[in-house]
């Protein structure tokens, strides 16, 4: 049975869940507190940059399965389950900033109606689900609600197609609660079309829920920085990370995945989310030393590609240095946590000249650099005249740059390629002095 839905915050997750709940076939209404972007939304017009989004988000629209609002006690009050995904920001020590989730759960109490099922989509600490049943039980005795924590996997760039194609669901639910029970029926509802197509779904408590989204992302941001140092060791051996890195992937317990050297990783999740385990490990008296060596080492490898610039030009003290790629990764405007900033950073402090490329992060670096560095619209503009061309996304367009024009219009000859998107061979042929990471 298609189920009446308010998805709390249409931020990255909430909008992409919203979405794809109501093509699902369910009655999705979006709420947020930000009117013009409701407005904005209900029109069809999108306000992130994710492939495919405004083709679901109208279609879903027109069919008068999804609605966006400022409404949200209203929404929440004609609602058979509320999906919270509202940002969990990161405090200086590195917990979570819960209070928009408080506020959710202020309007849930004073709007929720009939049994409510609170669904948690944003990452929050393990223990917060919990806290969250006693909360709202606390605050609206005679509510008849149950919690559910239903983790997002979904990579920017690619989120529509991870929502509607996950390896696995996981819906933790308050299994020693009569309440939860029910609430498992109306999980399995909203997401009868995942059942259908046999994803698997894992059914456990909520801490159980909550520390399966953790370790997930730790541990893939373990597996990038181990290459990474694996990589720099390459460098100072001699040896070729990549054809490392494709020879350990062969082996199926290794897997291939996430083994791509480059500057250190960044985004919304793996920073935020690694220092959040780590907190929450300390917090239980638990040692977290493998995830805080981690943090560590992903700090240094964003630093070395400055290094890296610093020994290539013997000193960057008033020369120009090119970015190329501002974007934590391909395919996204998102310049959070993003190793550009450690980099741009670094080379100002050392008294470099900086201009800067990318195909969509441009308007976003800006909004953290201001007038500090100088912005281009197209590579070539921003190449000219440098003494140095670093690259730190793997935009297409990078890898396939005529690199023998770029060499022309440069006044000199060094090239750090973080994501080693270039072939170092082609780079050396038109005369480039090239460092790539690990060969
Ligand atoms: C990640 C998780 O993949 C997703 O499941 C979770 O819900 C949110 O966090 P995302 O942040 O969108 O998604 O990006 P992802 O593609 O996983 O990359 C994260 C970072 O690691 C990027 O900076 C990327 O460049 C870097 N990375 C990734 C590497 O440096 N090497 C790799 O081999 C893979």
């Amino acid at each position: 049975m298609a189920q009446r839905i308010t998805v709390i915050g249409t931020g990255y997750v909430g909008l992409v869940s919203a979405v794809g709940l109501a093509d699902f076939g369910n009655y999705v209404t979006g709420v947020d507190i930000d009117t013009a972007k409701v407005e904005r939304l209900s029109a069809g017009d999108t306000v992130i940059f994710e492939h495919g989004l405004a083709e679901y988000q109208r279609r879903n629209l027109d069919a008068g399965r999804l609605r966006f609002t400022t409404d949200i006690r209203g929404a929440i009050n004609r609602s058979d389950i509320v999906f919270i995904a509202v940002g969990t920001p990161d405090r200086e020590d590195g917990s979570a900033d819960l209070s928009f989730l408080e506020r959710a759960l202020e309007d849930i109490a004073a709007g929720a109606d009939g049994f409510t099922v609170v669904v948690t989509k944003s990452t929050v600490p393990v223990g917060t689900n919990r806290w969250i049943g006693e909360e709202l039980r606390r605050r609206r005795p005679e509510a008849e609600l149950s919690v559910v924590s239903n983790p997002e996997f979904l990579r920017e760039g690619r989120a529509i197609h991870d929502f509607f194609h996950p390896d696995r669901l996981v819906i933790g639910y308050e299994t020693e609660r009569p309440e939860g029970a029910r609430a498992r029926e109306r999980m399995e509802d909203v997401y009868r079309a995942l059942y259908l197509i046999e994803t698997p779904m894992v059914w456990c408590n909520l801490e159980t829920a909550e520390l399966i989204k953790y370790a997930s992302n730790a541990f893939l941001a373990t597996k990038i920085t181990f290459i990474n140092q694996m990589a720099n060791l390459a460098e100072a051996c001699g040896a070729d990370i990549h054809a490392v890195a494709k020879t350990m992937g062969m082996d199926g317990r290794i897997s291939s995945k996430f083994l791509h050297p480059g500057p250190g990783y960044g985004g919304s999740c793996f920073p935020k989310d690694t220092k959040a385990i780590a907190n929450t490990g300390s917090r239980h008296g638990v040692t977290m030393s493998v995830i805080e060596e981690v943090i560590a080492a992903n700090e240094q490898q964003k630093a070395r590609i400055a290094d890296k610039v610093e020994r290539l030009t013997g000193g960057v003290s008033g020369k120009n240095v090119a970015v190329l790629g501002l974007a934590f990764k391909s395919e996204t405007d998102d310049v959070r946590e993003s190793p550009a900033i450690t980099v741009v950073e670094r080379l100002l402090s050392w008294g470099a000249r900086v201009s800067v490329h990318d195909p969509q992060a441009l308007a976003n670096f800006r909004g953290i650099f201001e007038d500090r560095v100088s912005y281009h619209e197209s590579e070539f503009a921003a190449i000219e005249g440098a003494d140095c061309l670093v690259i730190l996304t793997e935009w297409n367009e990078y890898r396939n740059l005529d690199l023998a024009r770029a060499r022309e219009l440069m006044a000199g000859d060094a090239l750090v390629d973080g994501r080693n998107a270039l072939d170092p061979e082609q780079a050396r042929e038109v005369g480039f002095r090239y460092i790539g990471v690990g060969r």
